[in-house]
């Protein structure tokens, strides 16, 4: 399976450095960057925000904006404590190493959760943890079937390792941003603790995900012991994470953050640019989802036999769009591709950056630095490719 970034790298298809400044007809392009809502840039009021913070050493529990993040995001996300960390990934690494302290123990999660597929398996080679994995099923959740059988095939056994831990994440990432029922948090969290294991759940979009269930997301978080948050998503800001959990879970996860060398100093630069972030974000990630519902529609009425997509599936900020006739490679260099025809033909030059996602299907991602007029270029965008390759 090709998926994500790393694909995406290796086939030289949207990379970083592929901007464009201007096109053939030396029309200047639009790039609508759909490869990740990772893209987004500080806007000024951000800016603004980061440059006036008021700052101490966070590393001494100093610094008065981390301060006043963490205990914002504590009263988002109905938790006693969270924590400021540079990454969803650490934060993710410090929860499962808090809750997997004994030697022997292991982690259930779904084969193409992130945490397992993206993050270096840093639970093996930083935590030795072990790992097991549970099919996903197509809309994000775990097999509750066999996360049943594994929980209850070590109870009490000598030769099993220990299940410590049960990994979620919501949304889910490799199944298109899907949105897990509370009902299925509630019941993994049932499941887990037949065996006295904790549930953390990746909520590096939890935001979407309860935008998408409009429900706050301490109505999520309320099924898990731990969560991870990222600020540097949806959310628009340039760096970093949150932890959350109890305040004896958040003490631990201060210890971690410190032994893995995430201990910052005057970070309220960077907690500044997410209370910003934080501020709009219901707002902003409402729109993220309406204009991928409408590309996702748009998409749909091109009737085409190369590219298709199912706009049910579209739930929260990502469209995966199948395709047939050509690589998804091949695809994503012609939409990010400008040529003078297309200038001389709509008068346009929009170059859509996006991720081949597996052999048969690309990414995109909706974010704040798209509009609704980007995505209607990207849209027309893609209705002129796919007129050029039909046979
Ligand atoms: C679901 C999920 N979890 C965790 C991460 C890791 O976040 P970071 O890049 O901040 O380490 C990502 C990043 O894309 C993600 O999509």
């Amino acid at each position: 399976m090709l998926r994500g970034l790393a694909g995406a790298l290796a086939l030289g298809v949207g990379a970083p450095w592929a901007r464009w400044s201007g096109s053939p007809a030396g029309v200047p392009a639009r790039v609508v960057d759909l490869r990740s809502d990772t893209v987004t840039k500080p806007g000024p009021p951000m800016r603004r925000a980061m440059a006036e913070a008021v700052v101490g050493d966070d590393d001494y529990g100093e610094d008065p904006t981390v301060r006043e993040l963490q205990e914002k995001a504590a009263e988002l996300l109905g938790v006693q404590q969270t924590l400021f960390v540079p990454t969803n990934t650490m934060a993710n690494l410090i929860c499962v190493m808090g809750h997997c302290q004994r030697r022997g123990s292991q982690l259930l999660l779904g084969q193409e959760c992130h945490l397992h597929v993206y993050e270096q398996g840093g639970v093996a080679q930083i935590a030795g943890v072990h790992s097991h994995l549970i099919p996903d099923m197509p809309r994000g959740t775990l097999d509750l079937a066999e996360l049943e059988r594994v929980i209850t095939r070590g109870l009490g056994s000598q030769y099993h390792p220990r299940c410590e831990l049960v990994c979620l994440e919501n949304t889910h990432c490799s199944s298109g941003g899907r949105v897990l029922p509370i009902d299925h948090l509630r019941q993994v969290h049932l499941l887990a603790r037949t065996c006295g294991a904790r549930v953390h759940l990746d909520g590096a979009r939890l935001m979407n995900a309860a935008v998408a269930l409009r429900v706050r997301p301490a109505r999520i978080v309320e099924h898990c012991d731990s969560v991870s948050f990222c600020l540097s998503k949806g959310l628009g800001a340039p760096v970093g994470a949150l932890v959350g959990g109890s305040k004896d879970f958040i003490e631990e996860a201060w210890r971690l953050r410190k032994a893995l060398g995430g201990g910052m100093r005057q970070a309220g630069v960077l907690a500044a640019a997410a209370l910003v972030g934080l501020a709009d974000a219901e707002a902003v990630l409402q729109k993220d989802h309406e204009n991928a519902r409408t590309f996702a529609r748009g998409l749909q009425e091109l009737a085409s036999p190369i590219c298709s997509v199912d706009p049910a599936a579209v739930e929260t900020n990502m469209v995966l769009v199948k395709v047939a006739g050509l690589s998804p490679a091949e695809l994503c260099r012609h939409l990010q591709a400008v040529s003078a025809e297309e200038v001389a033909q709509t008068g346009r030059a929009v170059s859509v950056l996006l991720f081949p996602w597996t052999e048969q299907s690309v990414r995109a991602v909706w974010h704040r630095d798209v509009s609704t007029q980007d995505t209607e270029l990207a849209l027309k965008k893609w209705e002129f490719v796919l007129r050029q390759l039909r046979p």
